[in-house]
């Protein structure tokens, strides 16, 4: 099925909005457009139902059921149940919680495993726990191409593992990792794995539950929504873990790992990433009609595909001309199967923050910086204050959009491309 990129763009403000119109976006990575229907439910909450939820009285019950729908819906999305979706601030802010809500469950001399290929926000929180007394080991990328393989791990793992914590794709390397295996090896070895999706989820909201991850986060900014983190927290995880709320919250298991309410209305209006699925899927062709388990997990997965479907092409045409350009080392697979629609680059010839002053001057919106994968930057001898160019794709980008953007790239570097500089010279 091919996606209607007309009917997509329908569903989203900004594509009608004046002052974006002609510029084409490729900062997705860094913040989705959000979908009308999660526009028009943020209006309409702080219009009519702007009040503390989940009383007796009519705006409360209803924004309260709102509040209650948006868990219900998303964890159909997810395959999970809606008791296992907690939201909060954001992924880094979870991460937070999180680390510290470990402390009850691990002791000092207990191991954990981190990566030095995700985002800060699953890093550095849990990094931090050495000053509980856990040792912290890291799974480390390959120099080249920015990879985790799963042979390292395999060194990694330990009697005394008990946590591995590690991103189901980079913000910058975006190979995807291969999480079911990784999990699968992770809870043979008796060993908690919280996965970091937040650069994989806006490309087709994962089912959770068979990834296998006990704890599964990622950002609905990022994901067509409101400002808010989600995470999945797999059933009898949060009861291992301290509570993080008031102490007479700790028989409450969706506040004890979010200390302070969550927003209301933007958790209200989260339910519109799944309305937003919903007539995707309706529009392409789904019959519709049943509600049950089989039907739910089916449209989660058409939708996905769908998704995927829109974006590999786009992919597979920005990576077939950086793959022509000798000046340019492309960070991550150059396979489009192989990683998420997320593109970073550094070149020789011109500055990142160059680069992307001269796109936005020809009408295109993109990013340059470490943008906060600090670490994986340096493995890879990048320097992290030169940063990396970053274009980042989603299903509602156009075949013209990446051709336009390609034209460009090509009239800002010249077309004449200077020989290949030494695979390890660095970009400094
Ligand atoms: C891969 C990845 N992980 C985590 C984060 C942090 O997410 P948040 O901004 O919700 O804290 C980001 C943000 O860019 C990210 O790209």
């Amino acid at each position: 099925m091919k996606l209607d990129l007309g009917f997509v763009r329908q569903q989203f403000p900004a594509f009608a909005e004046p002052s974006l119109a002609g510029r084409a976006f490729f900062e997705n990575a860094g913040g989705s457009y959000a979908c009308g229907a999660v526009v028009s439910r943020l209006t309409e909450y702080y219009r009519r139902l702007k009040v503390q939820p989940h009383y007796d009285f009519p705006a409360s019950s209803e924004a309260g059921q709102w509040m209650d729908a948006s868990r219900e819906r998303l964890a159909e999305y997810l395959g999970v149940t809606p008791s296992e979706v907690h939201f909060g601030p954001s992924t880094s802010q979870n991460t937070y919680v999180l680390a510290r809500a470990f402390r009850t469950l691990l002791k000092p001399g207990d191991e954990i495993i981190v990566t030095n290929q995700d985002h800060e926000g699953n890093s550095g929180s849990w990094r931090r726990l050495v000053e509980h007394g856990v040792t912290v080991h890291e799974w480390r990328v390959d120099p080249d191409t920015g990879r985790l393989a799963e042979s390292d791990l395999e060194r990694l793992l330990t009697e005394r593992t008990r946590l591995l914590v590690f991103p189901h794709a980079s913000n910058v390397v975006a190979h995807i990792n291969p999480v079911a295996s990784i999990t699968a090896r992770a809870r043979a070895a008796g060993v908690i794995t919280v996965v970091d999706g937040v650069a994989w989820a806006p490309h087709g909201l994962p089912d959770v539950g068979q990834l296998g991850a006990d704890i599964y986060l990622f950002s609905l900014y990022k994901t067509y929504g409101p400002h808010q983190g989600l995470m999945v927290v797999r059933a009898g995880m949060v009861e291992r873990l301290g509570n993080e709320n008031h102490y007479f919250n700790v028989g409450e298991p969706l506040k004890r790992l979010v200390p302070a309410e969550p927003d209301h209305a933007q958790v209200a209006a989260a339910r519109g990433i799944a309305e937003y699925f919903d007539a995707l899927d309706a529009h392409h062709g789904a019959a519709g009609g049943a509600t049950g388990q089989g039907e739910t997990s089916a449209r989660a997965a058409r939708v996905r595909a769908l998704l995927r479907s829109a974006e590999v092409p786009l992919l597979t045409m920005l990576l077939e001309y950086l793959g022509t350009r000798r000046d340019i080392r492309l960070l991550g697979p150059s396979v489009p199967e192989q990683r998420a629609a997320t593109v970073a680059f550094v070149t020789e010839t011109i500055e990142p923050r160059a680069m992307v002053q001269a796109l936005a001057r020809r009408g295109f919106m993109t990013g340059d910086g470490n943008f906060y994968a600090v670490r994986v930057l340096e493995a890879m001898n990048v320097n992290p204050e030169r940063g990396a160019v970053r274009l980042s794709l989603l299903h509602y980008n156009s075949a013209d959009e990446v051709k336009g953007v390609i034209e460009a790239l090509e009239e800002i570097l010249g077309a004449q491309a200077p020989p290949r500089r030494a695979r390890q010279g660095d970009a400094r």
